[in-house]
């Protein structure tokens, strides 16, 4: 089957989620990476524990909750770069390869989304701040439907959006755990690998690996 519509994760996929603060690596201090690290882990992990009790906070408050509490537990770390951290969230750096193999698929007559945990205005600054204003069909919110992948309901989303079967999306991430998900929903999946991480989820296994963007147009 070839796929129609293409649809991305967004963090850790498209935006360098560690760029924030490596932006300002020399005002946090010298555990700036592991600051990052604890960031991104426990925003993740809020999401899940949120989507498993019912208890629905969008995105962006994640995100500062789970800086407060990398702050706590790294104390080395400067906690007056807070503001500039979180202002730097909201304008990542996007991976070199992306406006390159995104401009490509569009090109080819491919059909584009985001498929994000985050929350609209969050999407919307990170899209601009890539230049990618306009190339994106969708840019679809777990926010509209008040859950977190990977709840089936999310990945529903994309299929609702373009009117098409599961097995007509290509499913882009570079979380395994979202892959096992999107996997799980009938998409055609597409790990990116980009930190050569050791394969987990076995019995949901990626139809590909790939160890950046670059080398997706090679895939139908
Ligand atoms: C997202 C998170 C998983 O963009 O990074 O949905």
């Amino acid at each position: 089957m070839t796929c129609t519509v293409y649809a991305f994760d967004a963090y850790g996929t498209l935006f360098d989620v560690h760029a924030a603060v490596r932006r300002h690596a020399d005002a946090v201090g010298p555990d700036a990476a592991r600051l990052s690290e604890i960031w991104r882990a426990k925003q993740l992990e809020y999401s899940w524990v949120r989507t498993l009790s019912g208890r629905y906070r969008d995105f962006w408050t994640l995100t500062e909750e789970a800086l407060d509490f990398a702050f706590a537990a790294v104390p080395s770390a400067h906690k007056n770069t807070r503001t500039d951290l979180l202002g730097a969230y909201r304008r990542l750096d996007c991976y070199p390869e992306v406006p390159e193999v995104i401009r490509a698929l569009k090109q080819d007559n491919k059909q584009l989304a985001i498929l994000s945990n985050g929350s609209p205005d969050m999407l919307a600054g990170a899209v601009s701040a890539a230049g990618l204003d306009g190339i994106f069909d969708a840019v679809l919110s777990v926010d509209e439907i008040k859950t977190y992948k990977s709840d089936p309901r999310v990945y529903e989303m994309v299929a609702t959006q373009f009117r098409v079967y599961p097995d007509a999306v290509s499913f882009q991430s570079s979380n395994r755990w979202d892959i096992a998900g999107a996997t799980v929903h009938g998409f055609r999946t597409v790990w990116v690998n980009r930190a050569g991480a050791p394969d987990e989820y076995t019995d949901l296994s990626p139809s590909a690996v790939l160890r950046s963007l670059e080398g997706l147009t090679q895939l139908d």
